[in-house]
C-alpha cells in the first residue's frame, strides 16, 4: 500500500496561494500518478479515484457537501442564502497528459476550493451557491475523445461517447462502471441551465504571453476551435529483407508525407492555424515487418471554426492523393469536433474589474489550448482566469507557477464573486 501523503499535510500552515499550489505537487505522484516518478493521471484509473478522494477531503474540510454524479465528476457544493439558489460553478480537470505537469488543470480546482474555505471562514453565504468541479477527462489521453465529464454536466454527451475504447479495448461504459459511475444513468449528470448562474475556470495560460509582458494574470476572451482526426493509412504488411523497395506497399513513406503536408498547410494558414500529430502507431510494430498499416492521429486548431474546417478538407484530401499515389488505401475518421468558444462579455467585464482592484491591468488574450469552459458554455455563460506559468511551457513536467500567482489568482476570483453578489442583488 502506497503512503497516502496528503495525511498529516497541514493546511492551516500554508500561506493562501501556497496551499493551492501544493495540494497540485501532493498531487503529482503515485498513488495520485499512475507511473512511478512522473504524473500521468488519465480519467477512470485508479490514480484519478485516489485524487478524487483526497480532493473529496479537501473540499468537506472547506465547509462544501460534496457528491459524484454518474459521469464520474466530483462536486462540491457551498450552499448559498437558500438552498434551490443557483450555482456558480468553479472548476477545472483533474485528469493529466502522460507524463505532464501538476497545475494544467487541477489548479483551477484547488483555487476554487480555497476561495470556498475563504468565504465558509468568514461564514458569508451569497445569493448563489458555489459549486466546485473536478472533472474528469479534460485531456482525452486515454479515450480518443475528451471532455466526456464537462459534456455530462452540459447535457451535450451522446451515447456514442460511452463505446469509444481504450487502447486495451476497455470502453468508456466499462470503466465507468467499474469506477462506480453510471453510464446507462449518464442523463442523471446533466445540469438544467435554471439551475446555474455561471462558469468560472482559473487555469494556467499554457503559453508565453504573460510572462513575456510581465503580468501574473490575464481574461481569456475566447477558446481555439479544435478537431480530432484518427488516420490510417493502409499497405500491405511483409517481410523487410526480402521485399525490394519497388515491390512494397509500405504505408511508413505515406505517414510520413502526410505529416509534412499537415505542417506546410499550418503553416501556410491563417487565424492562428496549428496542426499536429502527437500520436502514431505502425502495425504490426516490428523491427522486420514492413507495416501493414499506420495509424496516426492529428489535432488541428484555428481560432475560427472556418479556418479550421479549411485546414480538415485540405489535408484530408491531401491524404488520400498521397496514398493514392502510392498505391495505398486511407481511412480517416473525425474523432471530435469543438467549435470556438466565447466567453461571456459581462462575464469577462466582471473579471476585469476585479483585476482593476487588485491594480493589475485587464490584460486580455484568446485561448489556442482546449478547456472544459468551452463544452460548458453550452450551458451557462462562462469566463476564464488565465495564470501566468514560466516559460509557457506545459504538457510537460516542467510546468510551473509561482506561490504569488497563485494567491493573487485566488484573490482576483473572490473579487469576482464580489462583483457577481452585487450585480445578483441589484
Ligand atoms: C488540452 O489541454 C488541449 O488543449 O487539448
Ligand atoms: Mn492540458
Ligand atoms: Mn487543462
Amino acid at each position: 500500500m502506497e503512503a497516502d501523503v496528503t495525511e498529516g499535510f497541514d493546511i492551516a500552515a500554508q500561506p493562501w496561494g501556497a496551499r493551492a499550489k501544493a495540494r497540485c505537487d501532493l498531487l503529482g505522484l503515485p498513488p495520485y500518478s499512475e507511473v512511478e516518478g512522473q504524473l500521468t493521471r488519465r480519467f477512470l484509473t485508479p490514480a484519478h479515484a485516489a485524487a478524487l478522494d483526497a480532493l473529496t477531503r479537501w473540499m468537506a474540510e472547506a465547509g462544501m457537501s460534496v457528491r459524484r454524479d454518474a459521469a464520474a465528476n466530483l462536486i462540491g457544493r457551498y450552499e448559498g442564502e437558500t438552498p434551490d439558489a443557483k450555482a456558480l460553478i468553479i472548476g477545472s480537470h483533474i485528469d493529466s497528459v502522460r507524463n505532464g505537469g501538476r497545475y494544467d488543470g487541477p489548479l483551477g480546482i484547488m483555487l476554487g476550493i480555497d476561495v470556498v474555505e475563504a468565504l465558509h471562514r468568514a461564514g458569508r453565504r451569497l445569493p448563489f451557491a458555489i459549486e466546485v468541479v473536478a472533472f474528469g477527462d479534460e485531456e482525452g489521453s486515454r479515450f480518443p475523445a475528451s471532455m466526456s465529464c464537462s459534456r455530462a454536466i452540459a447535457g451535450t454527451l451522446d451515447a456514442m461517447a460511452l463505446e469509444m475504447k481504450d487502447a486495451e479495448g476497455v470502453s468508456v461504459a466499462e470503466a465507468l462502471t467499474a469506477f462506480g459511475g453510471d453510464p446507462d444513468d449518464i442523463a442523471s449528470a446533466a445540469r438544467d441551465p435554471r439551475d446555474v448562474l455561471a462558469f468560472l475556470e482559473a487555469h494556467i495560460e499554457q503559453g508565453p504571453v504573460l510572462e513575456a509582458e510581465g503580468l501574473a494574470l490575464g481574461v481569456v476572451t475566447a477558446i481555439a476551435a479544435q478537431k480530432r482526426l484518427m488516420v490510417k493509412i493502409i499497405g500491405t504488411a511483409g517481410h523487410a529483407g526480402t521485399t525490394p523497395m519497388n515491390l512494397r506497399k509500405d504505408p511508413g513513406p505515406a505517414a510520413a508525407e502526410c505529416i509534412l503536408a499537415l505542417e506546410r498547410i499550418c503553416r501556410a494558414g491563417t487565424d492562428g492555424l496549428v496542426g499536429t500529430v502527437g500520436r502514431m502507431t505502425a502495425l504490426p510494430g516490428a523491427f522486420n515487418v514492413i507495416p501493414g498499416a499506420i495509424e496516426f492521429s492529428m489535432d488541428i486548431r484555428a481560432e475560427t471554426s472556418a479556418a479550421r474546417d479549411e485546414a480538415v478538407i485540405t489535408i484530408s484530401a491531401e491524404i488520400h492523393a498521397i496514398a493514392a499515389k502510392r498505391g495505398l488505401r486511407a481511412e480517416v475518421h473525425l474523432m471530435q469536433a469543438l467549435a470556438e468558444s466565447p466567453c461571456d462579455p459581462s462575464l469577462m467585464g466582471l473579471l476585469e474589474e476585479a483585476l482593476a482592484d487588485l491594480s493589475h491591468p485587464a490584460r486580455r488574450l484568446p485561448s489556442g489550448a482546449g478547456h472544459d469552459a468551452m463544452v460548458m458554455a453550452d450551458l451557462c455563460p462562462v469566463a476564464m482566469l488565465f495564470i501566468r506559468c514560466e516559460g509557457g511551457v506545459s504538457h510537460n513536467p516542467a510546468e510551473a507557477v509561482t506561490e504569488a500567482d497563485c494567491a493573487l489568482a485566488a484573490q482576483a476570483m473572490l473579487h469576482f464573486i464580489d462583483k457577481l453578489e452585487r450585480r445578483e442583488r441589484a
